[in-house]
């Protein structure tokens, strides 16, 4: 049995009349790559906004290996190994690829006082940030500027700056939106290779079912705010419910 890294209590958050969280209550393991689906608006990318810490929930609670992190600032989390990426792509376009990582690499190692010079003289970090670029498949890009990247690749950099703070937990907010099918599947044949790794727990907000089904270990279904599904992958298509909310959209048999 891999161990608890996540565990969300009673979980809600209200934008006015719109119940975005409800009642939410999830155990999530180590190792197990989890996708949250749902139809626009149920209340994905809340979710992954509370347990990252930019919302604040109207009430619940939210462990993090066994620590309550439901007032922690973000900084404070991602301290603590929990980090996401956005689901608009949110890095440094006029830095090169090499140091669009470099950066949070040289933070993760506490080296970011004295910002310069430590960019210069770093080696050891530097050689970590050509090993995180042969993974995610960047390093024939490291010199390039990140602006000069296609739109799938600019968003495997941004994957590649998440895992640079080196996180025990990592949400990705719809990791290929905007990609074409190619870039798709290299993005999210990666992130199943990473996951396989162990170093990481991958939580993904995918809107493509087929890449959701043929990917993840777990499957969570939102709708309105609330948990409608929860299984394998054969539990979640299978569940009558799940196929009411997504009647006359595709759910692979
Ligand atoms: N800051 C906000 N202020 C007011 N309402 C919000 C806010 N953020 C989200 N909502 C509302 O909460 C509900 C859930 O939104 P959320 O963005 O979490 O959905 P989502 O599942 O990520 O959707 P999508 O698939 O379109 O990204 C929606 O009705 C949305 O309009
Ligand atoms: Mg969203």
């Amino acid at each position: 049995m891999s161990r608890e890294i996540l565990k969300i209590v009673s979980l809600n958050k209200a934008f006015g009349r719109v119940q975005a969280a409800a009642d939410i209550n999830l155990s999530l393991q180590e190792g197990v790559l989890t996708s949250i689906i749902g139809p626009n608006g149920a209340g994905k990318s809340t979710l992954i906004n509370i347990l990252s810490g930019s919302i604040p929930p109207d009430s619940g609670r939210i462990y993090f290996l066994g620590t309550d992190i439901t007032r922690l600032p973000v900084h404070r989390r991602v301290k603590l190994g929990l980090c996401r990426s956005f689901q608009l792509v949110n890095i440094f376009p006029e830095l090169t690829v090499f140091e669009n990582i470099l950066l949070p690499a040289l933070a993760a190692a506490d080296r970011t006082r004295h910002l310069l010079r430590a960019i210069r003289r770093e080696t050891a970090v530097r050689a970590q940030v050509a090993q995180l670029l042969e993974r995610i498949g960047l390093q024939h890009a490291a010199d390039t500027v990140a602006s000069a990247l296609s739109h799938g690749d600019q968003r495997v950099l941004e994957v590649g700056v998440a895992l640079a703070a080196k996180p025990k937990l990592l949400f990705l907010d719809e990791p290929t939106a905007g990609m074409n099918p190619v870039e798709r599947v290299r993005v999210l044949e990666n992130i199943r290779e990473l996951s396989h790794s162990k170093q990481t727990t991958f939580v993904l907000v995918e809107h493509d079912m087929d890449i959701v089904f043929s990917l993840s270990d777990r499957v969570i279904v939102l709708h309105h705010g609330e948990v409608i599904g929860d299984g394998t992958t054969d539990a979640v298509k299978n569940d009558p419910r799940v196929r009411e909310v997504y009647l006359g959209q595709e759910v692979p048999a």
